[in-house]
C-alpha cells in the first residue's frame, strides 16, 4: 500500500514511525512533512490547506490511504473531497469536524445531549454581549468560535478586562471570520486530562491516556504551549474515572452522533477538566495531539494500518487496540522564545549519540544542505518506552543533554 501523511509536525512523524511498522506499506508520503519525516518517507512539497494539490497528488500517485494530521484540512473538508473521488481517507468528515471548528456548535451538542461542561452563551453582536456581562462571574472565560492556532481562549479576571476582548474579537476583529462568534463560558476550576478515542460506525474506543504538559517553565509556570512534554499511561484515569467518563460522557456523545446523523469516523480527542472527581468537556479537537501521538503510538502493538483501515470501514472493535504494558515519556526540546518570538536555522548536532533506546520525533526542522536544522518553536520529542514511568523518565534525561542546537530549552520534571 501506499500511504499518504499530511501534516509537518511530531504527530505527524510518529505517524509515518508507526505506519512504516505496517507489513502492508511499500511507501509512504509525507505533506509537507519535516527533517525527521524525510528519513522514512517522502516529504511533498504541498501544504495541509492546499486539498486540491493534496487530492490530485492522490490520485495521480494511487494512493491507498491518506491520513490527515492537523485540523484545518479536516474542518475544511478535505475528507468529502477525498471520498467523492473514492479515496480512503482517516479522518471526520467536514460537518463531523465541526466539534472542533466551531466552539458554538460543539457546546450546543452538548448542552443537547447531556454532555457535562461549563454553562455558556455565544453572541455575535458586540453591544449585546457586553449587555450581558452583567450575568456572569469571574474568571470569565471568553472563545473565539473559530480555530486560531490555539490562542482564541482568553481567561478574564473583571469586566473591564471581558469589554476588552469582546471588543478585540468581535469588533477589531484580531481571529478575522474565525471570531465572528464568541463563547462566553463559566471558569471550571479543577485538573485538566484528555483522552483520544477511535470512532467509528457509532461506536467509540479510547485510546491509551496521557498526560500532556502545556506550560513552558517547570512546575507549570509561564504562558501555554501546544505541549512541551507527555507521558502515557495517566495515572489520573482511574477505574472510577474511567467508568463516569463513559456512563456520562462517551455514551451521551454516541447518542448524539446518532440523533443527530453524524456519521463520525476518525480521532475523538476529548478535553476534560476533572472538577472534584466529576469530568467536564472542555474542548474537543477531532484530530490526534500533538504530543500525545509521541507517546500513545510507541505503545500500541496492533497494526495502525488495520486499525485506520478498519476505523473508515466501520468494523474496529475494541480488541483490535492492543497496548504494550510499558510506560512512555517524551520532552520537547523547545527554540529559545518559545512560544513567544523565536529564531529558527540552528544546526542541530548529536542525535548520533543518543543510546538505541531514544526515539526522536522532530516536531519542527528541516534538512538544507546536508545538515540538519531548527525550523520551529518546538523542534525535537525526545522518546523512550521503560518497565514504568519513573524509568522511561530516567532513560530521556540521561541522553537529552546529547542533542545541541543554540538556545535549546526543555522542561525538567517531565513525568516527575
Ligand atoms: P480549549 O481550546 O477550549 O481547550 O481551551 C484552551 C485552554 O483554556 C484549556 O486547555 C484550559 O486550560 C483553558 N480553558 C478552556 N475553557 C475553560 C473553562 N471553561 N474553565 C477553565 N479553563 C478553561
Ligand atoms: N496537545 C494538545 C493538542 O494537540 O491539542
Amino acid at each position: 500500500m501506499k500511504v499518504l501523511v499530511i501534516g509537518s509536525g511530531g504527530r505527524e512523524h510518529a505517524l509515518c514511525w508507526k505506519i512504516k511498522q505496517s507489513k502492508n506499506v511499500s511507501k509512504i508520503y509525507c505533506a509537507p512533512g519535516n527533517g525527521g519525516t524525510r528519513e522514512i518517507a517522502e516529504n511533498i512539497d504541498i501544504k495541509p490547506n492546499e486539498i486540491d494539490k493534496l487530492l490530485e497528488f492522490a490520485l495521480n500517485n494511487n494512493i491507498d490511504l491518506t491520513v490527515v494530521g492537523p485540523e484545518d484540512p479536516l474542518v475544511h473538508g478535505i475528507v468529502d473531497k477525498f471520498e467523492e473521488n473514492n479515496l480512503k481517507i482517516f479522518g471526520p468528515n467536514k460537518q463531523c469536524a465541526q466539534l472542533e471548528g466551531s466552539k458554538d456548535f460543539s457546546k450546543r451538542f452538548m448542552e443537547k445531549y447531556g454532555v457535562p461542561t461549563a454553562k455558556y452563551r455565544s453572541f455575535t453582536d458586540h453591544e449585546v454581549a457586553v449587555s450581558e456581562l452583567k450575568n456572569f462571574t469571574y474568571p470569565l472565560v471568553i472563545k473565539a468560535d473559530g480555530l486560531c492556532l490555539g490562542k482564541g481562549v482568553i481567561i478574564c479576571n473583571s469586566e473591564e478586562e471581558a469589554k476588552n476582548v469582546i471588543k478585540k474579537i468581535l469588533v477589531d476583529k484580531i481571529f478575522g471570520d474565525e471570531g465572528r462568534k464568541i463563547v462566553l463560558e463559566e471558569f471550571l476550576d479543577g485538573v485538566e486530562a484528555s483522552l483520544l478515542c477511535f470512532v467509528t460506525d457509532n461506536k467509540i474506543i479510547p485510546l491509551e491516556s496521557a498526560k500532556d504538559y502545556k506550560k513552558i517553565y517547570d512546575g507549570d509556570l509561564g504562558p501555554n504551549t501546544g505541549g512541551v512534554g507527555c507521558f502515557s499511561p495517566s495515572p489520573l484515569f482511574t477505574e472510577e474515572l474511567n467508568n463516569k467518563i463513559k456512563k456520562d460522557v462517551l455514551d451521551k456523545i454516541i447518542n448524539g452522533f446518532i440523533n443527530e446523523g453524524l456519521n463520525f469516523k476518525g480521532i475523538l480527542f476529548i478535553g476534560f477538566m476533572i472538577v472534584k472527581g466529576e469530568p467536564k468537556v472542555l474542548e474537543f479537537n477531532v484530530r490526534f495531539g500533538d504530543p500525545e501521538t509521541e507517546v500513545v503510538l510507541p505503545r500500541l502493538k496492533s497494526d495502525i494500518v488495520d486499525v485506520f483501515l478498519k476505523t473508515i470501514d466501520g468494523t474496529l472493535v475494541e480488541t483490535d487496540l492492543v497496548w504494550d504494558d510499558k510506560s512512555c515519556v517524551t520532552v520537547v526540546l523547545t527554540s529559545s522564545g518559545y512560544p513567544g518570538e523565536y529564531k529558527k536555522g540552528y544546526e542541530i548536532s548529536g542525535l548520533e549519540e543518543l543510546d538505541d533506546s531514544i526515539i526522536v520525533f522532530h516536531n519542527g526542522s528541516r534538512y538544507e544542505n546536508n545538515k540538519l536544522l531548527t525550523n520551529g518553536g518546538r523542534v525535537l520529542s525526545i522518546t523512550s518506552l521503560g518497565e514504568n514511568i519513573a524509568k522511561a523518565r530516567e532513560e530521556v534525561y540521561k541522553n537529552i543533554g546529547k542533542v545541541k542546537f543554540e538556545g535549546v530549552c526543555y522542561r525538567n520534571d517531565i513525568g516527575k
